[in-house]
């Protein structure tokens, strides 16, 4: 905090200190800035009149500096030209004198929860992306996201890539990006230079698993005209994917066991043993402890499989990876049909923000390519999803008296991009403050535009 009215100061210090938070105060700007080069600092509390130099000098050396900091301002009565110009220069938060320090302290949290976001972007390399680029290109697909949850399944699946020998069960309900991790946990793992293969446990007929599973000799059975290798031979040195791995017959599960246990196969119709070195990811959108516990899955393999689970929470259960992953989506598509990225109706947003999607980013994905390959125009709208479900509230309307400040800031700034087309920057300008000042308010009336 820096401000030279000592009184103030341990007002505020107190209050602050008593809330948990840590304070160091200075009394003039040479103190803070020798401060900062020693410690971190997220919120700075800012008087605008001080010795030395005034509070939007401060202000601009400090957001040209530290532009991981923000910046609350506290101005004297009238100070309404100061104001405007550090709305300009980024400050988050303004006060005049007095004001009530449980507002403060309101305050100090939203910026807080601010700071940590950017911070949090800033960490995923590539805006929002999970992977390195390499990893996206081995994968085909970066993982796209902010929750907390997401990131902490890209953390398990780093982990245990690097413990190359040990099985992996994933779950989680479908298109919730199963397969997709599955990958990444074999390119980031040393097995990467060797197969991944994806084998659909439902897809092969009972008849035909342990042929398409251990390979068979010329000859073993009607049919086999030729030596074919199975699958743990072919992902041998890499990592078998093993998906809705429940619907496999439970005479196939033991024998799966016994793979993983022997590390041996025998084609069928040969007495010769090979060696076999699979790493086994398997994965399931069915309730597989449940289906255990019913004796509908073989318990021995389940624990096996079980050592390391990595569940996908559903698309609806971590909201705020929606925009982003429709933003990744729109660019992607839009890429890939050589269009222009269109402008988003804000509505759009807002009425994803409401929908369940049943089939999570599946879901979402086809939904935007859908509207990519549909849209005509430069603007993407609602209509141009098909999706009934989707129920938009309809914005605040004008005319009847607000005396709420926030409330009518926030008004302000959505008038102010209707009249601009929703143009970040022209609206902006016509608010007469920075884009980044801009951006700061849509996050803090959680506007996505
Ligand atoms: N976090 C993510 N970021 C970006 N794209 C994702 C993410 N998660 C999933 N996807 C995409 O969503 C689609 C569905 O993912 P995936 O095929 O891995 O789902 P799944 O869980 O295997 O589904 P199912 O159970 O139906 O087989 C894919 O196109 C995938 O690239
Ligand atoms: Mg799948």
């Amino acid at each position: 905090m820096l401000d030279d009215e000592k009184a103030i100061r341990a007002e505020i210090v107190e209050f602050l200190n008593e809330e948990g938070y840590t304070l160091f105060e200075a009394d003039r700007p040479s103190v803070a800035f020798t401060m900062l080069e020693e410690v971190k600092i997220d919120v700075l509390i800012l008087d605008l009149q001080l010795p030395e130099m005034d509070g939007l000098s401060v202000l601009k050396r400090v957001k040209d500096d530290y532009p991981g900091m923000e910046v609350i301002m506290i101005t004297g009565h009238g100070d309404m030209d100061a104001v405007i110009q550090a709305m300009r220069l980024g400050a988050m938060e303004f006060f005049t004198k007095p004001f009530r320090l449980l507002d403060m302290k309101v305050a100090i949290q939203r910026s807080r929860r601010f700071v940590a976001l950017s911070s949090q972007l800033k960490e995923a390399n590539l805006g929002y992306a999970l992977l390195s680029k390499e990893l996206q290109e081995s994968v085909g697909h970066q993982i796209i996201g902010v929750s907390p949850a997401i990131k902490r399944v890209v953390d398990l699946m780093q982990r245990v890539a690097k413990s190359d020998t040990t099985s992996v069960l994933i779950t989680g309900e479908s298109g919730t990006g199963k397969e997709l991790v599955a990958r990444g946990i074999h390119f980031l793992s040393n097995r990467k230079k060797n197969l991944f293969c994806a084998v659909n446990c439902s897809a092969i007929p009972e008849t035909l698993f342990e042929s398409e599973f251990f390979g068979h000799k010329k000859g073993a059975f009607t049919g086999a005209q030729d030596d074919k290798p199975g699958w743990f031979e072919i992902a041998s040195g890499g990592t078998l994917f093993l998906d809705e791995v429940v619907e496999m017959q439970p005479q196939m599960q033991a024998k799966l066991l016994r793979v993983l246990e022997d590390k041996k196969i025998q084609r069928i119709g040969s007495h010769l043993q090979i060696d076999v070195d699979v790493r086994i990811v398997a994965a399931t959108n069915k309730n597989i402890a449940q289906m255990t516990e019913d004796n509908r899955f073989r318990s021995d393999l389940f624990y096996r499989l079980n050592s390391f689970i990595i569940n996908l929470p559903p698309l609806r259960e971590r909201r705020e990876d929606i925009p982003i992953l429709f933003d990744y989506y729109l660019r992607f598509f839009c890429n890939k049909f050589n269009k222009n990225i269109p402008d988003v109706d804000p509505q759009v947003y807002k009425a994803l923000g409401q929908y369940d999607f049943p089939g999570n980013i599946r879901e979402l994905r086809n939904m935007v390519e859908r509207a990519i390959i549909l849209s005509d125009g430069n603007k993407i709208r609602t209509r141009d999803f098909s999706l009934k479900e989707i129920v938009v509230d309809e914005l605040p309307v004008d005319g009847e008296e607000v005396l709420d400040l926030e409330e009518l800031e926030k008004r302000t700034i959505i008038k102010a991009l209707e009249k601009t087309g929703y143009k970040k920057v022209e609206a902006a300008l016509l608010l007469n403050i920075t884009r980044q000042a801009l951006d700061r308010r849509l996050e803090k009336y959680n506007l996505y535009y």
